[in-house]
């Protein structure tokens, strides 16, 4: 029996995937081609969904690619029953994604205050957002260091932040300020690895400012945004706040943002 065919649904872009690349068996990451009038600023989701169904599910993701980027690319946990991961995981090269047209969020320059540094804290595909900020010029044009900080339950789910590094150090716009300037800080919770422990409990020890040889965060120098689970950005929050920073929004910069890292 053939698959049903649906309608696209008005009001959404088309696009095809251009890339795949499984991690392990919770996550991946994927690659579309870019609508050319959509434009986004580093740090913005949007909402993509598959056309399987006559009401299709939409999910926000957040774009990890750079404003400047040809492609969008978007990191994804698998959730066996979830209700557009069971299917979105098995995406292959020419299928069809479904994207609203208008992208948003607070994870974005706007929304902070100019500092010295940048402190980008995320757990899981929490990173996403960050992966495009870090290869965004602007970033660097407002903070002098960047810290990307990303914690993962097992060391194997790291390797895309890894990647993302690589790659950006790589980059002929960004690979020199990302070489110099940006210092990448990952712990792991559930395996053996060279850092142990959340980020929160890294924050309040003081280990993670003793390893990188950086002063206590201070509302002067230091920014924050954060982007993990509801438990994990209630937590960190509260120590920022502890810090001394507090909360922006696209139209009232402060020291810090905060974002769900969405997908479930
Ligand atoms: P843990 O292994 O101790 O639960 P998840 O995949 O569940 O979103 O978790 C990603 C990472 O975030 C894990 O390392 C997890 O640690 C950590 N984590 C979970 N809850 C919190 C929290 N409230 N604050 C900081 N880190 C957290």
């Amino acid at each position: 029996m053939s698959e049903p065919v649906f309608e696209i649904p008005a009001g959404v872009f088309s696009e095809k995937v251009t890339f795949v690349q499984h991690y392990t068996d919770r996550l991946f990451k994927f690659r579309i081609s870019r609508p050319s009038s959509f434009r986004f600023r580093s740090g913005e989701f949007v909402m993509i969904g598959l056309p399987n169904a006559e009401k299709p599910i939409f999910r926000a993701y957040s774009i990890a690619s750079p404003s400047w980027d040809e492609e969008l690319e978007f990191y994804s946990i698998k959730v066996e029953d979830g209700p557009l991961t069971q299917h979105l995981q098995k995406i292959k090269i020419n299928d069809t994604i479904i994207m609203r047209r208008k992208p948003t969020g607070t994870l974005v320059n706007d929304a902070l205050l100019p500092g010295k540094r940048l402190y980008l804290f995320s757990t899981g595909t929490g990173i996403a957002p960050f992966a495009s900020l870090i290869r965004d010029p602007e970033t660097y044009e407002k903070f002098e260091t960047i810290i990307l900080c990303h914690s993962c339950r097992n060391v194997d789910d790291l390797k895309y932040g890894q990647d993302l590094i690589k790659l950006a150090q790589e980059d002929p716009l960004v690979g020199e300020v990302v070489s110099k300037r940006l210092k990448h800080y990952q712990s792991v919770t559930r395996d053996k690895f060279e850092v142990k422990g959340r980020i929160t409990d890294l924050l309040r020890s003081g280990k993670i400012f003793s390893d990188l040889n950086l002063p206590k965060i201070s509302n002067c120098e230091d920014r924050g945004m954060i982007c993990g689970s509801m438990e994990m950005l209630k937590d960190t929050k509260s120590i920022l706040e502890d810090f001394g920073l507090t909360e922006g929004a696209n139209n009232n910069p402060s020291t810090y943002v905060v974002e769900r890292a969405f997908v479930d």
